[in-house]
Order: C-alpha cells, then structure tokens, then sequence
C-alpha cells in the first residue's frame, strides 16, 4: 500500500485520500484560490486596457453631454474631434507654453506629482482636494474664430467622495452651459441626486460672476424661487444632502476662483471687452 501512494507522488496521493479528509480538504481549497486568484489577475491585466479606453471614451462622452452636443450625428470621438484642448497655466491665467500634449495630459496624475502640482495650504482648500495641478486642460468649442463654449474639468469633496466633473461656460465666460459629475461615490438617492437630470437642468443659464467680477454661484439650502434675489446666482440644494450640495458649491468657488480658472476666465472676458 505504502509503495503503491509513494508511485502516485504526493499529488496522486492526496487525491486518494478519503474526500473527508482534512488534508485532501485543505489541499483542494488551497489549489481552488490559487486557480481564481490566477483567473482575476489574468482578467484584470488583459482587461485594462480596455478599461482605460472606455473611462477615456466615458470622459469625451461627458464632455459631449455637458456642452449639448451628445444629440448630433456620429460617433463620441468624431464628435470630440469639434473640441480645441488647450492646457491652461492657472496660476498665469493664459494658454501653458509647454510641449506636453494636451490631449494626453493627466492632471489626476499630475496633481500627485510633486514637480507638476502646488500643495493647497488649508484656509484656501475649499475644495478638500490637499494639492492642485499647475496645468489644467481646457476644452473649446469653437465656430470660426468665436469661443462658442468652454469646458472646464472641476472637482472637489462632497461627502463621501471627491466629485470629478466638468462646467461648460458658454463663450462670454459667465453664463453656464451645464454642470455633469462623471465620477463619485456619494449616497444614490442624497448626495447622488447630482446625477438627476432635473437638478442638472438647473445650471444652464446660471450666472457665475457678478458685476464685480465675484464668483456667486452656489447651491442654497431649499429651493430657489422664482423672484429669490440673485436667482440668476442660486440652484436648488439637494434635499437630505446639505453636505454634498455644499461640496458642489465649494469645488466651483474653487476652481472658478483666484487659485482656479479665475485669472484665465478673467483674461478671456477682459479679451471680450467684459
Ligand atoms: C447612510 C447615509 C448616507 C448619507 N449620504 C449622504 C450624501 O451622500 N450626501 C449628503 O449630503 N448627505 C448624506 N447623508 C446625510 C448627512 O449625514 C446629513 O444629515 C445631511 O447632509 C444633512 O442635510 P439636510 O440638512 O439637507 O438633511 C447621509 C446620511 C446617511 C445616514
């Protein structure tokens, strides 16, 4: 008996014990994770690519939808193809003399890199997001010479999440096309009602400066009736989602302000004689 499991080798004798037996249990539970665990990573490598394609093709997909241009003709990347991304040096507020391709250029990624980022001291990060990128993509869409609309990638802290999103302005650089987030992860039904179509009706139209060249725009607590004054500054807040609402009102006074796109929108208007 003890010749015939020592010709099987150890495999074969394992499988020949009982199939109570606690080794040949432990053995098959051991080889069945080493299997999975070889399927998920051969799936999760193979499929990243695929991945980082869609997410690539979900952001022009948003970027198509905020700008109103998602209902023509053609595919996501033919349609893309009408926007001029142009990298954006905040601090300067004028187009990045830089080598780096715009179209590729992350500023997620950026915004982790020492060398390409600047830290946000605490008073001045609203946003919640610690540190910004020096360069920002901008996205335009253009008619001849005339900026029709310009999109701006903004995001910030809601409650749960950092909410990464993009604000179209139509092309005097005040009035909001439309506010879309593509990614986060606040509560469906509270703070996911950034999603809702309805509240997302809301922004176009918006004013975000004053005449003083203040950014206004915010989302107040309730409803915004139709005689609020400053109506043309307010948006509904989400209701039993205060947290996530002031979080959309902090990321836009963010980046629409001084630290943001404020000295590039404000070099644009002033461009347009505003
Ligand atoms: C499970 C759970 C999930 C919540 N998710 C959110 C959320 O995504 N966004 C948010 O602002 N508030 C959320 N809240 C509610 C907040 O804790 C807080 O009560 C709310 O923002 C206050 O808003 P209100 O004054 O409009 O009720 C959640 C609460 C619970 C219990």
């Amino acid at each position: 008996m003890a010749d015939s499991s020592k010709k099987k080798g150890l495999l074969g004798g394992l499988l020949a014990l009982p199939n109570d037996d606690p080794k040949k249990t432990l053995f098959i539970a051991v080889m069945l994770c080493l299997v999975c665990s070889i399927l998920v990573s051969t799936a999760a490598v193979s499929l990243k690519p695929i991945q980082t394609s869609n997410k690539k093709t979900d952001i022009k997909r948003n970027i198509l939808a905020v700008t109103g241009q998602s209902n023509k003709a053609g595919s996501v990347d033919e349609l893309f193809e009408q926007f001029d991304v142009r990298l954006v040096d905040l601090s300067q507020g004028s187009y990045a003399n830089t080598d780096i391709d715009p179209v590729s250029y992350d500023q997620r990624k950026a915004s982790a890199d020492p060398q390409m980022s600047v830290n946000i001291k605490d008073k001045q990060d609203i946003a919640g997001i610690g540190s910004r990128a020096k360069m920002a993509p901008v996205y335009l869409l253009t008619e001849g010479d005339t900026i029709k609309q310009v999109v701006l990638p903004v995001h910030g802290y809601g409650l749960w999440s950092t909410l990464y999103g993009f604000l179209s302005l139509e092309g005097d650089f005040n009035t909001i096309k439309g506010l879309r987030f593509y990614e986060h992860a606040e509560t469906p039904g509270l703070g996911g009602e950034v999603d809702n179509p309805k509240w997302r009706a809301q922004w176009e139209g918006k004013k975000v400066f004053d005449e003083n060249g203040d950014v206004e725009i915010r989302v107040i607590r309730g409803h915004v009736g139709k005689d609020s004054p400053e109506a043309e500054y307010k948006v509904d807040g989400l209701s039993g989602a205060t947290l996530t609402s002031n979080g959309v009102t902090n990321l836009l006074q963010y980046w629409l302000g001084e630290q943001g796109f404020g000295p590039y929108l404000k070099n644009m208007r002033s461009e347009l004689g505003k």
